[in-house]
């Protein structure tokens, strides 16, 4: 068991340097103009580091998320509140294997005016996993902007981001649902995001569906509203401020059951179609365990 932590720490060190050397690389090359990064996609990129400059920050996320378990491909629609710390005309933040197909910026206070957004022009840096967008003109300090973002992508193969995961049925049937692993820096493959810790903001995160699938998020769900052509889309509570990888959600036909501890928390169990018989023993235990420990911490609103 040491020795592996040893392997997985020395795995970790030579990760960091790997990084670090990357960095350093970038900065030499750079000298004299230094901020500015080599042309990516024709243009030049106005930053340099690995690290997000904080001229601008993110105060939530409104995040409209469309899988499709057939075609494994998903689409979003974004909109980002931002608070504006410095004179900037750059946006940057990141996005990793996504195709950006509109960035558009609003004034905070116009919502709901018919006046058209302005357009911002979108730069690449793949190499640091980092976007820009460009306004025509500086956005001035202590204002807020909605930034509203379209992209689309595909779910992923591995483990990381937003990916495609696959099941059996009894009858041998292989069965996909889509879910995320954004710990510690794969939310940037689901959407464009500051995706750095102490870049904290509330998400409201909304899914498209088929009838047949259900979607669950970090929050409960507020409601359901059925779309054009017979999809839902389930809206989810607004979180509390938190970092960009505490982001979670799945789309899957998976079945649950419920119950409530005696203070009335509500606990459920997922788990798919022909699992489900199995499930009521987990949520006896839950139940149990969590009364049990809300017992012995005395704490009644176990935050879980
Ligand atoms: C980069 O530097 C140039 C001059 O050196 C300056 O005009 C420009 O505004 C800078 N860009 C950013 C994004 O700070
Ligand atoms: C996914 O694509 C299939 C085939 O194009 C379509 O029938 C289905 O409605 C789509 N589902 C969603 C959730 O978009």
């Amino acid at each position: 068991m040491a020795s592996l932590c040893r392997l997985c720490s020395l795995v970790l060190v030579l990760q960091l340097l790997h990084i670090y050397s990357l960095g350093v690389y970038g900065f030499k090359h750079q000298t004299g103009k230094n901020n500015v990064t080599s042309p990516t996609n024709g243009k030049l990129f106005p930053w340099n580091k690995m690290r997000l400059p904080d001229m601008v920050v993110p105060i939530q996320y409104d995040l409209c998320v469309h899988p499709n378990l057939t075609t494994v491909h998903f689409t979003g629609l974004e909109r980002i509140e931002i608070f504006v710390r410095e004179n900037t005309r750059f946006i940057v933040l990141h996005s990793k294997g996504l195709e950006i197909t509109s960035a558009v910026l609003l004034p905070k206070d116009d919502l709901g005016s018919s006046k058209p957004g302005t357009q911002l022009q979108v730069l690449e840096h793949p190499a640091h996993e980092q976007i820009a967008l460009q306004a025509p003109e500086v956005l001035t300090a202590g204002q807020r902007f909605l930034v509203v973002i379209e992209f689309h992508g595909r779910l992923a193969d591995g483990f990381d981001g937003f990916y495609k995961s696959t099941y059996k049925t009894r009858d041998g049937e292989t069965r996909i649902i889509a879910t995320t692993d954004f710990e510690p820096t794969s939310a940037r493959m689901a959407f464009p995001c500051f995706d750095e810790p102490s870049f904290k903001a509330n998400f409201a995160i909304m899914i498209r569906r088929e009838r047949k699938h259900i979607a669950l998020s970090n929050m409960p769900k507020i409601k359901t509203i059925e779309l054009e052509g017979g999809l839902l889309e389930d809206h989810f509570d607004v979180t509390v401020k938190m970092s960009t990888y505490l982001v979670a959600y799945i789309v899957c036909d998976f079945k649950s059951v419920q119950a409530t501890t005696s203070s009335g928390i509500k606990v459920s169990i997922y788990a798919s179609p022909d699992k489900w018989s199995q499930t009521h023993y987990a949520l006896e235990a839950a139940v149990k365990l969590l009364e049990f420990y809300e017992k012995y911490f005395d704490i009644t609103q176990f935050c879980y």
